[in-house]
C-alpha cells in the first residue's frame, strides 16, 4: 500500500489568471490540455479573452468573471489611444463580446456588470484614466474572488468531521476560481486546519474536468485523491465510503436550487438516498437573486463533438444524434448546506438566501 506523505506546509496556490503588467496581457492557464501539458498564454483583447471562455481554456463560474473583467481592461488598454467616441464604441463591442462567451455561470454577467458601472462612473475622464480605472476593478474582483474562497473554506471545513472521504464532481477548485476554489477551497482548508480528508473525484465527462483537472490539482497539494467513472458514485455511496459530497455552482436561485456541472442533480439524488450530507460552496457573487427558483437557469448546450469522443478520439458514429447539456439543476431541497463567504446557510431557501443580503 502506498503511503502519502502527510502535508508539511501550507498548499502551493494555483494562480489560473496572472496579469502581465509588462506585456499588458492576462494569463490563463490553459485548461484545455492539462494535465499533459502547463501553459499559460496571454490574452490582449475582448474577443481574444471570449474565445478563450468559450473554448474552455478558462472555466468554473468564478474564474469566468475574473477572465471576463481583465478581458474589459485590456480592451480599453488597447483602446485607450482612441477618441471618447471611437473608445466608447469599442468598450460596448467589447462587453457584448464578452456576454456572448458563455451563458450559465451568472459570475460572467455579475463580472461585467460591476465593471459596466465603473466605465459609467468615469465617462467624463479621457480614455487612458478610464482603462487604469476598469483595470483597478479587474484586479479587484480577482483579489475578492480569492478572499472568498478563502472565508468560504473555514467555515465549510467546520461542517467536516476530522477524519473523512469526500466525493465531488467536475472541477471547483483554484482553476476554476481566481485562487483556492469553492468546493475542493473547503478541502484545502480543512486540510490546513489538520483535518484528514481524502478525495473521491468523479471523472465528470464529456470534458474530464474531475480527471483532469480536480485530481491535478489536489495532487499539486499532495491531498489523498482516488478517481472513478461518474456511474461509480451511488455504488461508493453504498459501500459506505463517502462521508460527504461538496459541489460547486454556476448559478444560484433565489431560492437555493442551483446549476452545476451535468451529473451533479445525479448526485445529490444518490446522496439524498443515502443520508449522506450535500454541501455546496459558492460565493454570492454566483447568487443570481433575479430568478426566483431553478427553472430559468440558462443551460447552455454544448457541440456533440464532446459526446462523440474526446480530443481526436472519436467513440461513436458521427452521424448519431446527440445530447449535450453542460449543466444540470439540482432542487434546493436536496441540499444540506450552502457554503458562502458570510456564512453557512443550512437547508437554503428564498428567505434563508435572501437574508445574506441584509
Ligand atoms: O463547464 P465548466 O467546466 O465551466 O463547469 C464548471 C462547473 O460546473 C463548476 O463546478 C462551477 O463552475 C463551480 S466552480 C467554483
Amino acid at each position: 500500500m502506498t503511503i502519502k506523505s502527510p502535508i508539511r506546509s501550507p498548499p502551493r496556490s494555483i494562480e489560473t489568471l496572472r496579469w502581465n503588467e509588462t506585456s499588458g496581457r492576462i494569463e490563463l492557464i490553459d485548461q484545455r490540455i492539462l494535465p499533459a501539458r502547463f501553459e499559460m498564454p496571454g490574452y490582449d483583447s475582448a474577443a481574444a479573452v471570449a474565445n478563450a471562455i468559450q473554448s474552455m481554456v478558462v472555466r468554473g463560474a468564478p474564474a469566468i468573471g475574473c477572465a471576463a473583467a481583465y478581458g474589459v481592461a485590456v480592451e480599453a488598454r488597447r483602446l485607450r489611444e482612441l477618441a471618447s467616441a471611437g473608445f466608447a464604441a469599442g468598450m460596448a463591442s467589447a462587453f457584448e463580446v464578452l456576454a456572448n462567451s458563455r451563458p450559465t455561470a451568472v459570475n460572467l454577467f455579475w463580472a461585467l456588470q460591476r465593471m459596466q458601472t465603473v466605465l459609467m462612473s468615469t465617462q467624463s475622464q479621457a480614455p487612458p484614466a478610464i482603462a487604469d480605472e476598469l483595470l483597478r476593478e479587474a484586479h479587484a474582483i480577482l483579489a475578492e474572488d480569492i478572499r472568498a474562497n478563502r472565508a468560504m473554506g473555514v467555515h465549510g471545513a467546520a461542517l467536516l468531521p476530522d477524519t473523512a472521504q469526500v466525493l465531488t464532481h467536475c472541477n471547483a477548485g483554484a482553476l476554476a476560481t481566481g485562487g483556492h476554489g469553492t468546493a475542493l477551497g473547503v478541502i484545502r482548508s480543512a486540510v490546513e486546519a489538520g483535518k484528514r480528508i481524502s478525495v473521491l473525484a468523479d471523472e465528470t465527462r464529456p470534458l474530464l474536468q474531475g480527471a483532469r483537472l480536480t485530481v491535478w490539482e489536489l495532487q499539486q497539494d499532495g491531498i489523498p485523491v482516488t478517481l472513478i467513472t461518474d456511474n461509480m458514485a451511488g455504488h461508493m455511496m453504498q459501500l459506505g465510503v463517502v462521508d460527504a459530497v461538496i459541489v460547486g455552482a454556476d448559478r444560484v436561485a433565489a431560492n437555493g436550487d442551483f446549476a452545476n456541472k451535468i451529473g451533479t442533480y445525479m448526485v445529490a439524488v444518490l446522496a439524498h438516498r443515502h443520508r449522506i450530507p450535500f454541501y455546496v460552496a459558492a460565493p454570492l457573487s454566483t447568487i443570481d437573486r433575479q430568478l426566483v427558483d431553478g427553472r430559468k437557469i440558462p443551460i447552455e448546450e454544448r457541440n456533440d463533438a464532446e459526446v462523440r469522443g474526446f480530443a481526436d478520439q472519436r467513440w461513436a458514429s458521427a452521424d448519431v444524434g446527440v445530447r449535450n447539456p453542460a449543466f444540470d439543476v439540482t432542487p434546493a431541497e436536496l441540499v444540506t448546506a450552502l457554503i458562502t463567504e458570510k456564512r453557512v446557510v443550512l437547508q437554503p431557501n428564498s428567505a434563508r438566501i435572501a437574508a445574506l443580503f441584509d
